[in-house]
């Protein structure tokens, strides 16, 4: 565990006058390894009697973490260190997870034992599968991934102790190896056909792609291509800091919660359109599109106040210059087009909308960019998968980052339960009528 490296107190202090009183509050600062300065604000209310006033938390630290850092305005992206842009040229997945998990890059042997035993965890319990039978068939996956992976609590409850490293690191292997499992039953279920048990004999990603486009009554050829682009998809999604899904995870991890009820909360956050959702949205922006001559009519529609339409797979709280994820998916989008041989309209709709948005002065101005989902659902769809999977996805590459920083928030020796304040707005203290006389 490197965290205590990653909490450097500085010498620098802050000081706030509080104007009517001309009194002075002097906050310490805590610097990281990267990034701005944070002010430790936490004394406020003990010392002074005030809170801090945040919505959204955009400049709110919640913790330490060592495992991921964005520099949003210049476009950077590093997992413990190593830059997403080389990561993602020349390792898989599985060496990602383990980078995430342990905070080194794997040798041979350690990724041929870590991935064995991943391979040993992918089966799900017998009974979790006829789970599936209580969803109607047109339930949503991630609907389906949300309840079934909350349900595992069920089945890895009392046997676990969250203080015991141990323990989290068989929760952390378990998850990791079994959300492709139940991502796949989801499917299978949802387009009423018989759940494909895993084969250790394939690997994370062909193991995935078996369970969900095989039949039993045909041969089902994993095509390489498939499997490739899909590593490199699942390593782009793998972790992003504190974002809103991880930040559910933790927050509802430092309750002590069981794990699998955490990542469950986390699924339902990444669920929202804001968030993961958004990779579905932009295809069914882009089929609703339609033409390229129609680009300018959407964007005026995404600039109009008056209208709630935004530009899906545009925007970022944390970039302000380019989503470095979206540059690799981009061109990794014509290659493997290039390379199926599929021929999608929507792609030549996508960058006709992109080259429009990105001339345009509201976007410019407010620094709005192709985010890491504009271009992957283009690839996911010529892969075969349908539109309603594209976040169940995203959620079984987030899920390393979710377990990541689970086992990170319950190792920190400062982490407590985690309890936002408010700005309360209602009505002043008042007494109760009688209710005949109201
Ligand atoms: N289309 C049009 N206008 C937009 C867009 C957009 N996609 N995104 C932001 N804006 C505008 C807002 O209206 C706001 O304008 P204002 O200052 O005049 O009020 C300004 O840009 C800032 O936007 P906020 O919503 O305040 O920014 P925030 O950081 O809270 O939201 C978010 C970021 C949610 C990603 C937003 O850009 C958005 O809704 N994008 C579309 C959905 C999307 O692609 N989500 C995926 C994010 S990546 C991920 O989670 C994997």
């Amino acid at each position: 565990m490197v965290l205590e490296k990653a909490k450097i107190m500085s010498e620098k202090r802050f000081t706030l006058t509080e104007e009517s009183t001309g009194k002075s509050i002097d906050l310490p600062i805590r610097s990281g390894t990267h990034g701005p300065d944070m002010i430790e604000v936490g004394s406020l209310y003990k010392e002074h009697g005030v809170f801090t006033y945040d919505p959204g938390y955009g400049t709110t630290g919640s913790c330490s973490s060592a495992i991921c850092f964005i520099d949003g305005e210049k476009g950077v992206l590093l997992f413990r260190g190593y830059p997403i842009e080389q990561l993602a040229e020349q390792c898989s997945f599985i060496e990602i997870t383990f980078l995430l998990l342990y905070g080194e890059l794997p040798t041979k042997t350690e990724l041929d034992e870590f991935e064995a035993d991943i391979r040993h965890h992918t089966m799900m319990p017998e009974s979790l599968g006829h789970f599936f039978n209580g969803f109607h068939h047109n339930a949503h996956p991630m609907a389906m991934l949300m309840g079934v992976v909350g349900s595992l609590s069920a089945f890895y409850h009392d046997r676990m102790d969250i203080k015991n490293p141990h323990d989290r690191d068989q929760f952390a292997r378990r998850m990791i190896a079994k959300i492709p499992t139940i991502a796949a039953a989801a499917y299978k279920h949802s387009v009423d056909q018989p759940i494909v048990p895993p084969n250790n004999d394939l690997n994370y990603c062909e193991n995935f792609l078996n369970m969900l486009f095989a039949v039993p009554a045909e041969r089902y050829e994993i095509s390489p291509v498939a499997s490739k682009a899909l590593d490199l998809l699942f390593i782009l999604h793998a972790d992003h800091e504190q974002n809103a899904s991880t930040s559910t995870v933790r927050l509802s991890g430092s309750a002590g919660t069981n794990p699998y009820a955490a990542i469950a909360a986390g699924i339902s956050t990444l669920w929202g359109p804001a968030h993961g959702g958004a990779n579905e949205a932009v295809l069914n922006m882009l089929e609703e599109i339609g033409s390229a001559d129609r680009c300018d009519e959407f964007i005026a529609k995404a600039k109009d106040k008056n209208d709630p339409f935004r530009l899906m797979g545009f925007g970022h709280r944390v970039y302000k210059n380019f989503d470095p994820r979206a540059t690799i998916i981009r061109k990794a989008c014509h290659e493997v087009l290039e390379e199926l041989g599929v021929d999608d309209p929507l792609l030549e709709l996508a960058m006709k909308l992109e080259e429009a948005a990105l001339k345009d002065e509201y976007f410019v101005n407010k620094k709005l960019y192709p985010n890491v989902d504009f271009y992957s659902g283009i690839i996911y769809k010529a892969l075969g998968f349908p539109t309603n999977m594209f976040t169940v996805l995203f959620a079984i590459a987030r899920t390393v980052g979710w377990v990541a920083h689970w086992a990170e928030g319950q190792a920190d020796p400062e982490a407590r339960i985690g309890r936002p304040r408010q700005n309360y707005i209602g009505e002043a203290k008042r007494d109760v009528t009688d209710i005949a006389k109201r």
